[in-house]
Order: structure tokens, then sequence, then C-alpha cells
């Protein structure tokens, strides 16, 4: 697995992706979600990694333990680097997702979701009834994931400073919610440059429509690799 940007390719066919990976000729790093799995399968995957690209198959699983288990020995066939499981789903079944992702492949990374970077303490405390402030709830799930064995964690660049303390450098630190410096907000709100979320301690970031809605793609990648990689 490299150490590129990942590119979120939030697109809904198979047309839009082709037209916007035509446009590379270098390997990349790329995100499918489930807008683009959901609608385009296993298929996508094989046309994506024939292309020699690395993968990462955002779909979040979430579900009692032989369910996400057998999910996993189903996902681990298609050529993928990195996939995603819930933390809340519990240790039992990060457990169970990485033995089924391990039946049929040795190398693909397992990472887990924290709390979603849409999650507010305010929703934390009064719809979850967890009684903490965001940060103890994502070292909680992180630490979770770690004694569960998985490779790392999805969470915002800004907690990625805390988790590097407490769960060391080698633990993956996935972050989306990177902005150079003169683009578009979006709708993120906790948001930090390529060079500060490298600062802060990422291991990777994923980066959508600052590349796929650019008037040039490829001159906006290559930008946010240079200050990624420095
Ligand atoms: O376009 P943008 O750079 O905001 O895209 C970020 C990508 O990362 C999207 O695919 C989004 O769904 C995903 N993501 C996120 N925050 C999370 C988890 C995933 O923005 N906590």
């Amino acid at each position: 697995m490299n150490n590129l940007p990942i590119i979120a390719l939030d697109f809904d066919s198979k047309e839009a992706v082709d037209q916007f990976l035509d446009q590379f000729d270098e390997p990349l790093f790329v995100k499918v979600g489930m807008e683009l799995f959901y609608q385009t399968g296993p298929q996508l995957i094989s046309a994506i990694k024939a292309r020699g690209h690395d993968i990462f198959l955002d779909l979040k699983l979430h579900d009692i333990p032989n369910t996400v288990g057998k999910a996993m020995e189903g996902l681990s066939k298609l050529n993928i680097d990195l996939v995603n499981v819930h933390a809340a789903g519990g240790s039992e079944m990060m457990g169970r997702a990485l033995a089924g992702l391990r039946k049929h492949n040795a190398d693909i990374k397992l990472i887990a979701v924290t709390q979603l970077t849409s999650t507010t303490e305010a929703m934390l405390r009064d719809e979850q009834n967890i009684q903490t402030t965001i940060e103890d709830a994502v070292l909680n799930y992180a630490q979770l994931a770690k004694d569960s064995d998985l490779d790392g964690v999805v969470c915002s660049p800004l907690e990625a400073e805390l988790l590097k303390k407490e769960l060391g450098t080698d633990f993956l630190k996935v972050t989306p919610g990177i902005r150079p410096i003169d683009s578009n907000t979006d709708d993120q709100k906790r948001i930090t440059t390529p060079e500060d979320a490298k600062k802060l301690g990422a291991t990777h970031i994923v980066v959508g429509r600052p590349i796929t809605q650019s008037d040039n793609p490829v001159a906006s990648y290559h930008k946010i690799k240079e200050s990624w990689l420095g």
C-alpha cells in the first residue's frame, strides 16, 4: 500500500470514473465509497486495479460479528488494499472482520471508523448517550480497534495528534477533511491543509472535491501530493 494522497472517487458511474482516471498517467491511491460501489459493484474494482491503482474500499461495515465476518470474506476476494468497519460494532465484530479478510488475503489492511466527523458533541451526549468529549470517545474506539489487532482508524486530522501520542506512529490514521490553503471548504467543518495533517500525525489523507471538482484535476492533485509528501 502506497502513501500517496487518497483520491475520493465520489462519482455515480463507471463512465465518470473512467473519464476522471483517463487524465492521469501514474499510479494513484483511490477511495471507492458506498455511492459508487453500490451502483457499479466488484467489476469496477477489477477495472480500477487493472489500471495499477491502490484501492481503499470505504464501505464502513457494521452488523453482527458473523455477518461482517462473512461479508469481509467476500470482500477479501477483491483486489483491494484497504477496507473499513465501524468500531462501534465492537471488538468481537472487528475480530471476525479481520479473520474473514484473512481467509483469502494476508495483505489487505483493515481500519475502523471511530466517530464520524459529522457527529457533534451534542449528538454524542443526547443521541448516543455517551457522556464524554469527542476526543475521549474517539480515543476509546481507536484503542478498541488497536486491541482488536486492526491496522488503524479513520479520523479527523485534528484527532491524529492525540492518537499518535497514545497509540504510536505505526497505527494508521487516515484523515479526510483536507483542504489546500486556497480551496473551498465545501461542507467539511474541521479541516487542515495536507502539510498540517502530516505534522499532526496523519499517515494517509483522503481528498475528494478539491481534486475531482477542479478545473485541472491533475494539477490540483500534484499540488496536494507535493505538499503532503514534502
Ligand atoms: O470532497 P471531500 O474532500 O470532502 O471528500 C472527503 C471524502 O472522505 C468523502 O468521500 C467523504 O465521504 C469521506 N469521509 C469524510 N469524513 C469522514 C469519513 C469519510 O469526509 N469522517
